[in-house]
Order: structure tokens, then sequence, then C-alpha cells
């Protein structure tokens, strides 16, 4: 008999459980409901959307690595009133909570898209700002202090929904970048994006990608995550929700250990879509066998030297 609790409380929404399906690798949740009711879940981080639809960039878009993939989709997408009129509703009716991930090239695309989601039925928004596959806006956002504040301040001045910022790893000091985007009203932070990653045909000498580059994800950048998220969890109060590479219950553990409130499982999916099945079932298992009531009692529990 289950006696653990794995529920955990983000911004003020209740999710049954810390396992987030990362934006982009579980689209608006329609095929993975084939597999799993989306309510076993705690909440689903839909496709980056953009105020208009978008083709992404030109094929290919994905290359493999030994542990881990590349990819240049470039945030293809039907666009914001697409998603709010013929998936959300029914994203409604599975009982998901709902993260909308947004991404603009202008401020003012950011502002638009989160006015649009204030009188939805969706949870929180997830603003994209550090997407390195498109060509403006996206990472431009996301790499300095002050662009991180600035933005952050602007949207959340039109955003009445819950705002988690999402950051890119591809900076100096993750922290730092951390606290610009708390202290302009951040509510919590994903973290972290894809690691920008190139990989070349030797035969062909060109990129395997279409855009030459794109973003690494999966198990490679898992220990990078792990250390960003304990960098920044003991620099903020608000939850981190940590992301990158995460297949597996044992990461799941480290990363709220290292001071994740919640976590997001992405490229995983692709390897096997009942990964979060499995993370789930493990993450109670350990914590019964640990006596813990609640999941929310590893977060950051590392004991670090
Ligand atoms: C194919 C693909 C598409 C993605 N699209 C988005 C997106 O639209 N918006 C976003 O914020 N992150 C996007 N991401 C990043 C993931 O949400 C996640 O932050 C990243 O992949 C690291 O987690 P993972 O290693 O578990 O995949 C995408 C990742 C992949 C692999």
């Amino acid at each position: 008999m289950a006696v653990s609790s794995l529920q955990v409380n983000i911004a003020g929404v209740k999710l049954n459980n810390p396992l987030i399906l990362a934006s982009g690798t579980a689209g608006f949740g329609e095929e993975i409901s084939r597999f799993y009711p989306l309510e076993n879940v705690g909440a689903i981080a839909c496709k980056g959307t953009t105020l208009e639809p978008r083709d992404g960039n030109p094929p290919p878009r994905i290359a493999e690595t030994p542990s881990g993939i590349i990819n240049s989709v470039g945030l293809e997408n039907p666009g914001a009133d697409r998603f709010i009129n013929d998936y959300l509703p029914w994203l409604n009716m599975q009982k998901a909570v709902v993260i909308a991930n947004i991404a603009g090239s202008t401020q003012e695309d950011y502002c638009a898209l989160a006015e649009k989601f204030n009188d939805t039925a969706v949870d929180m928004v997830e603003m994209n700002i550090s997407c390195p596959n498109v060509k403006s806006g996206g990472l431009a956002f996301g790499t300095s202090c002050q662009s991180v504040a600035q933005i952050t301040r602007t949207v959340r001045s039109h955003c009445s929904k819950p705002l988690i910022v999402k950051l890119s790893p591809n900076v100096a000091d993750i922290a730092e970048i951390a606290i610009a985007a708390e202290s302009e009203g951040a509510d919590a932070l994903t973290l972290i994006n894809t690691i920008t990653a190139m990989k070349i045909d030797i035969q062909t000498r060109r990129p395997i990608l279409r855009n030459n580059i794109g973003g690494l994800s999966g198990p490679a950048i898992f220990p990078i995550a792990v250390r960003m998220v304990w960098q920044t969890a003991a620099k903020v109060k608000i939850p981190v929700i940590g992301a990158g590479g995460i297949s597996s219950w044992q990461d799941a553990v480290e990363i709220m250990l290292a001071g994740a409130a919640a976590f997001q499982i992405g490229t995983a999916n692709f390897t096997d879509i009942y990964t979060p099945r499995e993370v789930l079932k493990g993450l109670d298992e350990y914590l019964e066998a640990n006596r813990l009531k609640s999941v929310n009692e590893i977060v950051g529990g590392v004991r670090a030297w």
C-alpha cells in the first residue's frame, strides 16, 4: 500500500506528482494519451507556441549522438489560437495540468502571447527564452541578466497566470540569471533547456543538421543539469523545475536532491514512451524504502561537501 505522497505544489498549482512532460517532446498530449492517461503525469508542458503558426527549420532536424540528440526543430507549432481553440479544451477534458510554453521574436510577441492565455484554462505559462534554434529572439533574451530581467518584468505585467521562466544553460553563471528572473517576478524556473551543439558527417563534410547547429538533450546533459539546479536552488526562493537528460527514477531522485521541486522528462519519452510510468513507480518505491512521507522531503537534500 502506497503511503508516501508524490504531490507537489509549484507556484500555487497542485501537481499529483513532480513529473512534467518537457516542452517539445510531448506535443499537445494527443499521441502520448494513446499510451497512458495524461492525468497520470504531474503536468504537460506543451510544444513551444508562437503567435503565428510556424513550419520550423528545414530537415534534417535531428542528429543522434552516443547519449543524446541534437535537434534544430525551430519551434514548429500551429500557433497560439489553434492551441487555445483546438487542443486546450481536449487537454482539459483529460484532467491534465497544462503548461503553455511560449516563444517569440520580440518582447511584444511574448506579452501578446501571455495575454492570450490569461483568459484560458491553461494552468501556468512557461516562457522559453532559451531556444537555440530560432534566428531571432529565443536564446537572445536568455543569456544576459539585463535582458532576462527586462523580459521577465515586462511579460510579468501582462501575465495573470503563474509564470515559469525557462533558462538556458548556454551562459557563464546560471545562478545570476536565475536571480534576475526571480527578482522581476518569475514564480518558478525551469532549467535547463538544450545545450548548443553540432555534428558533422565526415564523408560529406556537411553538418548533419540543415541549420548547422542545434540543441543537445538527453543523458549527455544530465550531470550539467544537476550542477546548474544545485547552483541555482541554493540562490533563489522560488521553485526550480529540473530538466535535462532525466531518464530514470534514480535521475529524478538525484535532481530533486540537488534542489529541484519538480522535474521534466523530454528526450527519454522518445527512447521509451513509458519512461514516466517507470520513473514514478521507482520514485514511489524509493520514498517507501526510505520511510519518507512526501517527495518534498528529498528536495535539496544533497549533503554537499
Ligand atoms: C525535439 C525537441 C523539441 C523541443 N522543443 C522545445 C520547445 O518548443 N520549447 C522549449 O522550451 N523547450 C523545447 N525543448 C527542450 C526540452 O523541453 C528540454 O528542456 C530539453 O530537451 C532537456 O531535457 P531532456 O534532455 O529531458 O530532453 C525541445 C527538446 C527537444 C528534444
